[in-house]
């Protein structure tokens, strides 16, 4: 069983998804905080429906990105009834990205989901830059963060054809499916301790 702090900036889809698994028996974690960079995220109406504890950052301590951090990776090192903190920090639409604060306190325990196939199409329109570009095969990246922004180590990538007759919206539907899969899938790696970085920055997965 890991315990899993989770950072969101929206709709929260991709926390709901991580939610369903731990509930279904999939996924062996416990989400012990939610912590959202906008105070109007829905994805923080779906952690109070289930009882997780969450915190929306002031707009103040938004714009101080350093300070924003350190706050964050203070309250996940004592998030927990016992405050032992969580093992690992799961971004999940989590729209900017974590600095030094975060990734000395969680070393290769941030990860992050994104929505196409990195290297190419990082940022934050990874869809419908893809789409955009005409590429035949896209898909999803779950990494470690890294203070390189979506350069981290991958972990699991899972690819999907564009079809002749896809529009932005029914690529996205689809990308989002193979999203609410994979995430589960790999926290649970994680929970079983299968996954290890070696020191050139790759990931092996036992
Ligand atoms: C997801 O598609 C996620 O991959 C993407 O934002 C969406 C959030 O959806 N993240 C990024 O683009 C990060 N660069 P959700 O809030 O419904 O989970």
């Amino acid at each position: 069983m890991i315990k899993l702090g989770v950072l969101i900036s929206g709709s929260g889809t991709n926390l709901q998804a991580i939610i369903d698994a731990i509930a279904r028996g999939s996924l062996d974690a416990s989400i012990e905080l939610v912590i959202s960079s906008k105070p109007d995220a829905y994805g923080i109406k779906r952690a109070k429906d289930v009882s997780i504890p969450t915190i929306a950052l002031s707009k103040a301590v938004y714009n101080e990105p350093l300070a924003a951090d350190l706050l964050i990776a203070t309250e996940m090192q004592n998030a927990g009834a016992d405050h032992s903190g969580v093992d690992y920090i799961v971004m999940a639409g989590y729209m900017r990205m974590v600095r030094r604060p975060i990734l000395e306190a969680f070393p290769n325990r941030v990860v992050n989901i994104h929505p196409a196939l990195l290297p190419a199409f990082i940022g934050a329109h990874g869809i419908a830059d893809a789409f955009e570009y005409g590429v035949k095969i896209t898909g999803v990246t779950v990494h470690f963060a890294n203070d390189a922004y979506d350069r981290g180590p991958i972990i699991a990538q899972r690819a999907l054809a564009v079809a002749a007759d896809d529009t932005l919206e029914s690529l996205e539907e689809r990308i989002h499916a193979i999203e609410h899969e994979l995430y589960p899938e790999v926290l649970q790696l994680l929970a079983e301790g299968r996954v290890s970085v070696d020191n050139r920055g790759k990931v092996h997965i036992e």
